[in-house]
């Protein structure tokens, strides 16, 4: 399987997303700095694959410290978090390694620094297998046949491995059903054209690219049966952010009465949160419009709004797939059930 993310002799080593699909280039990550400033500038991205970096990121600043410094040790993580505000996967995984730190209580450096180590690694192979679970539930939900249109990339790559969204996809092929992707391509940064094209052409899965603005007309053709997702975040009562764009395609699948499904684990989920409204969205830098891929794509000078994420409310999802089941509406009462139910 793909290592997107991984612990290797110290270090952090990833595949840099930024240079997909052209090369495959992977980076060795030897500082804390270094590791926020991947995430940041999106050489890993996707949120789970955000979080288990961040654990890394955590386990390799306590390294770097040498000695047991709490103190220290908490700005190593205050820099992990200031990286990227909207995937609640990275302050879920910071927080974990945070409370696992505590129970450690008064042992030696070299036994606490290796537990941080192994709880980052639990976190990353975690992720795998909540994948693989999510995929053998949402999997039902899909026909032989199907059209799937996906947004950005909920994949492997975006993951400890197998995916999310794609994950499901996999799950469902896997169980015999001869499904076809559509992949947006999703502006400005291209994760549906180079980064879910790529992992999905690599498995042999039959994709099609589409620009953005081609998912309405796809639709009305009758070509989509069915769209699925991932996510940065959700509220208890349901509302889910995404990649920019993503609550543009659900309204158009209710428009066309395509089922539109959201796969996310529960370390995506925030229950301290109701409203969409109080997502915290990143706005990324307005260079992202004006170029692409080097080539000038805009003049110089033009206002730019550049927003990362978007909110869909809930009355757009048909179900949410989790490891922990499938979750229908009404939201508020299935996710408070599952989140009461532990695994
Ligand atoms: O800005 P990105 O590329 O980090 O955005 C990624 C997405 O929006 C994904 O759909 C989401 O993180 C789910 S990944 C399983």
């Amino acid at each position: 399987m793909l290592p997107t993310v991984a612990w290797k002799d110290g270090s952090v080593v990833m595949i840099d997303q930024r240079r997909l699909p052209g090369e495959e280039v992977y980076l060795t990550l030897q500082g804390v700095e270094e590791v926020a400033q991947a995430i940041e500038k999106m050489a890993v991205r996707g949120a789970p694959a955000i979080g288990i970096t961040a654990a890394y990121g955590a386990a390799l600043g306590y390294r770097l410290l040498g000695r047991d410094d709490p103190e220290a040790w908490q700005e190593t993580l205050r820099r992990l978090a200031a990286t990227r505000p909207t995937a609640k996967n990275l302050f879920w995984a910071l927080d974990r390694m945070e409370r696992f730190y505590r129970q450690l209580g008064g042992a030696p450096y070299s036994e606490k620094l290796t537990a941080l180590v192994r709880e980052a690694v639990a976190i990353d192979e975690e992720d795998v297998e909540m994948n693989r679970r999510m995929g053998r539930y949402g999997a039902s939900l899909f026909q032989d046949g199907d059209g799937i249109l996906t947004h950005c990339n909920a994949g492997a790559l975006a993951t400890g491995g197998y995916g999310t969204a794609l994950g499901v996809i996999r799950a469902a092929l896997e169980a015999g059903k001869r499904v076809h992707v559509f992949a947006d391509e999703t502006r400005p940064l291209l994760q549906g054209a180079r980064l879910t094209c790529w992992e999905l052409l690599r498995d042999g899965i039959d994709t099609t690219l589409i620009t953005d603005n081609m998912a309405a007309f796809l639709m009305q053709k009758g070509r989509v049966q069915r769209v699925v997702v991932g996510a940065d975040r959700i509220t208890s009562l349901g509302y889910v952010a995404n990649k920019i764009g993503t609550y543009g395609v659900a309204v158009l699948a209710k428009e066309h009465g395509v089922p539109f499904y959201v796969a996310a684990p529960f370390s995506t989920f925030d229950l301290s949160l109701r409203e969409g409204e109080e997502i915290p969205i990143e706005e990324r830098r307005g260079a992202e419009l004006l170029s692409l891929q080097g080539v000038t794509t805009a003049p110089a000078g033009v206002k730019t709004w550049n927003p990362a994420f978007d909110v869909t409310p809930p009355d757009l999802i048909s179900a949410l797939i989790t490891e922990r089941g499938i979750l229908f509406p009404p939201y508020h009462l299935s996710i408070a059930e599952a989140a009461a139910r532990k695994g």
